[in-house]
Parts: C-alpha cells; structure tokens; sequence
C-alpha cells in the first residue's frame, strides 16, 4: 500500500486546501491512499471539526490522524501566526511518531507540508522520506517567500521602517514595503524569525507544490524555475496544479438545505449583486462595520453582505471564534430596513462557491484570501480588494496591478476604510469602464482555469509529473 501523508497548517484555508489537493491525487490516481495529519485547533481555526467529520465519511481513501492537543497560555501570544507557530514547533516530535507509525503498514511515497511546517523537513529526510511543500497561496507570494532570505541579508532595517519599494523576481510592479507581508513587518519578532527560518527551507525539499495555475501566474513561475529568487542558491522543482477549490457542500457551516441567501439571490437580476465576505479570520471593529453598511446604502446597488462579530475586548477570547453578530446593534439604525428590497445580510458564514457561481453575483468586495481569490476568478467575478491580515496586501498589489481582475480599495494606515471609499468602489466595480474591463479579464481567466484542469491541462501535466517523481524515488 502506498500513501501519501499530508501536513496542513492549523486553520480552514490551509486544511481546505491542503484536503482538495489529496483529492486531486486520489482522483487522478486512485492507486494511492492519502493520510493528513492533523493539529488540535486550540484557538480560532475556522470549524474545522464539521468539516473533517464531512470528509471522512464522502472520501474513503482519506485518513485523518490526529496529534496530540498542546496546550498553550494563550493570553501570552502577540498574535495568531505566533500562536500557530508555537503549537506546529512543539507537534515537532508527535510529527515523527506519526510518520513512524504510519509506515509500519504501508509505504509513505511522499510527505506534503504546508510552509508552516518546515519543522517536519528533517525529521522525514532521516525516515528517507522526500518532501514537498504545498504551498497555499499564489506563485507571486511564494517567489516573495523564495527570496526572502536574500532581502534580509541586504538590509538591517525592517520592513515596516523602510518606506520604500521592493523589487521581487517575477513580480512587475515595485511591492513599498509597508504591503509586506504583515507578521514580517518587524524585524525583532519571534513571528518574523520563524518566517525566515521556514523561507530559508524551501530549497531543501524536493519540490514545490503551488494552488495555482500557469497562465494566471506566468511572470513569477518563470522567475522561480530560472532560479532568480534564490540567486545562487538551489530552486526544487515547481508544480502548478490549481485551481484547487472547496468542492460543494465541503464548505462546513451549518449544513443541510439550500442556504436562504442562494433563494434571495435567485430572485435577483443577472450580475447584479455585489458579493462582500472577508474570510474565516477577517473581523472589523463595529466602527468599520457601520462604515461599511453607509457606503453600501449610499451606493444604491445591490449587496449580499456576509457579517461578523466584531473582535472581542476581553483578551482571552482574542483567538477564539466570535459569537453570532447581533445586527440590530451593530449595524446603523434603520439600515436592515431602508434596504430590505435590495440588499441580504448573512451572520457569519454563506456558502461561498455556490454564492459567487450564482447567475445574480457581479462583484466581490474580498480580503484577497488566495482560496477566495481562486474562486472569483473560476467563477469569472471581478473583485475590489481589501487586504486585512496576511499576505493579503501583497495580493491585492498583484490582483490589481499585474493580473488586473481587481479594484484598489484604498486602506488607510490605521486599516480604516472610509464610507465614501466603499460607496466610489462599488459603484466603480458595478457600474463603470473599469469595472467592465475588469470583467472581461476575469473573464478570460475562469476559461483558463477550466482549461488547466482538464484532460491536457496544464495542472493535469503537473500533477502527473509530480507522481512520476515518487515513483522515481
Ligand atoms: C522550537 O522553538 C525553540 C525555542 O524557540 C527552538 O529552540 C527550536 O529550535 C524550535 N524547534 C524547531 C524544530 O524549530
Ligand atoms: C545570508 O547571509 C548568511 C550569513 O552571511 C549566509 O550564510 C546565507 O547564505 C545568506 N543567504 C542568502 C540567501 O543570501
């Protein structure tokens, strides 16, 4: 029996994904078994346990084995990523029991770590197990990531201190550093030092596996495979095998019947509803809220608003998910009313793929999440962008300069995005030259992406070589 174990970092975005390309593989060679390791959340992941328990019981040939909870004073965390690294540190030695283990029954061809997890790079190089990451968001971050390292030997400034603009391999426009990626903007953190030491890993592993597709990334796959982000050093073998998306129905929420949303939204004309959703973790003060639902009111289109709780005061609760939003008190007074004929609010959670392929959807206004961004552009939407947390800011630079499917939402240096910004991007989205043109390149790209997965496509040519490379080894 041979398996494929995989080892997703904590948290829904990199689990959904990470859970798609496993399917990929079964589907395309059904001779494998797929074994994925996972990480007790202890700490706002997203709802990962509906979702796994979906899973296991739609996916036979998929194993989940879970590791050892850690338990950690969350009170003492800067931040999530700080959190995230600390539990993936301290799995460190359940990560080699359980590779240990799982070989004693079947042979493991090939273990796939998230970039989170280069702490399991040496351990599988002793088992004389090849390793490959799977990298989960695009090609322009992970050529960012590749030469990172070398950024960092240039300068003793951090990014945040900087103020200039950075030249990256295969990324055209000059990325100023405040767009860096935001754990990395102080250069004395334990965040910071534990994202070079993972950026640093990557020439070590035998290959690199990306969400991506190769028309819509040309520019930076390029610059990685002729090694210009690791100028002088070694670059693994690269493997576009996107689009990867939540398939339907694997989405978690609450589950069962067609969403009330996906009714509302049938009812609307062709295109014309903007979408706003910002991800798992994306949370906005009640201020930013309020801010929001003006410009959305003040621009007279039509709106499926997906809202959140704000993040909570009280410290301990930080990292945990919020509670149902109560939308009486948190949005203006009369909103929900003053709007009813054209606009649905959803607490917390809609059922994003269905929602952004429905006929009626013309927008999104997203947090450039790359799962997100992945999906509007196979479902042909145009975006404006709002980079929260992450590597999102990176992102929103390349969906709007480079790849040109969206629109700059102009984000202040408090991250404070004004009603009247909101109101000019949606219109500008929804009603203008630009937001047309836009369209049309959205549009083209969902046709390449449809055409990298099927029989011929580029993704199906990755994914066929990165197989053969196991069998070689
Ligand atoms: C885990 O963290 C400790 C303390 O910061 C560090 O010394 C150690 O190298 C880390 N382990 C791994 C596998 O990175
Ligand atoms: C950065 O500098 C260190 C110390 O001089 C060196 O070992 C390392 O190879 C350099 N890395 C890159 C990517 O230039």
């Amino acid at each position: 029996m041979e398996t494929i174990v995989l080892y997703p970092a904590p948290g829904m975005g990199h689990l959904i994904s990470m859970v798609e390309l496993g399917k990929f593989i079964l589907h395309h060679h059904p001779s494998f078994s797929i074994t994925i390791l996972i990480v007790p959340p202890s700490f706002n992941t997203g709802s990962t346990t509906a979702y796994i328990r979906h899973i296991s019981a739609t996916v036979p040939s998929i194993t989940f084995h879970h590791l050892p909870a850690i338990s950690l004073d969350l009170d003492y965390f800067p931040s999530i990523e700080a959190v995230v690294f600390e539990v993936l540190n301290r799995s460190h030695p359940h990560v080699r029991r359980a590779l240990e283990t799982i070989s004693l029954s079947a042979t493991v061809s090939a273990f796939i770590i998230d970039f989170f997890c280069a702490h399991a790079l040496p351990i599988a190089a002793e088992l004389d197990i090849p390793t490959y990451y799977f990298f989960t968001s695009g090609a322009c971050v992970l050529g960012f990531l590749i030469y990172f390292p070398t950024i960092h030997n240039t300068t003793t400034k951090s990014f945040r201190d900087m103020s200039s603009l950075l030249h990256v391999p295969g990324i055209p426009p000059l990325i100023p550093s405040s767009d860096m990626i935001k754990p990395m903007l102080d250069r004395d953190t334990t965040e910071y030092e534990n994202l070079l030491n993972f950026a640093k890993n990557f020439p070590n592993s035998a290959g690199i596996i990306v969400n991506t597709f190769e028309s819509l990334e040309e520019k930076p796959l390029k610059a990685i495979r002729e090694g210009k982000c690791n100028p002088g050093g070694h670059t693994p073998p690269i493997f576009s095998v996107g689009p990867l998306l939540a398939s339907e129905g694997s989405q978690g929420g609450s589950g069962g019947g067609i969403h009330d949303c996906l009714n509302w939204l049938d009812k609307q004309p062709s295109k014309s509803v903007v979408y706003l959703c910002f991800g798992s973790l994306g949370l906005f003060s009640a201020a930013q809220l309020k801010e929001i639902a003006v410009g959305l009111e003040r621009s007279g289109q039509r709106f499926l608003w997906v809202v959140r709780s704000p993040p909570s005061d009280d410290k301990s609760k930080r990292f945990l998910p919020p509670p149902e939003p109560d939308l009486d008190s948190l949005l203006p007074a009369g909103f929900l009313d003053r709007t009813k004929d054209r606009g649905f609010v959803v607490k917390s959670w809609a059922p994003q793929v269905a929602v952004l392929n429905h006929e009626s959807i013309g927008g999104f206004v997203t947090h450039c999440g790359w799962n997100s961004v992945l999906e509007a552009v196979c479902a042909a939407v145009p975006m404006v962008a709002w980079p929260l947390y992450a590597e999102q800011k990176m992102n929103r630079l390349v969906l709007v300069e480079d790849m040109r499917v969206a629109l700059r939402m102009e984000v202040a240096e408090d991250d404070f995005v004004a009603a009247e910004e909101v109101e000019q991007r949606v219109r500008e989205l929804m009603e203008s030259e630009k937001g047309r043109e836009i369209r049309k390149v959205v549009e083209e790209k969902s046709v390449e992406a449809r055409a990298a997965m099927r029989e011929g496509g580029s993704s199906i040519a990755a994914l066929a070589k990165l197989v053969e490379s196991w069998k070689r080894a």
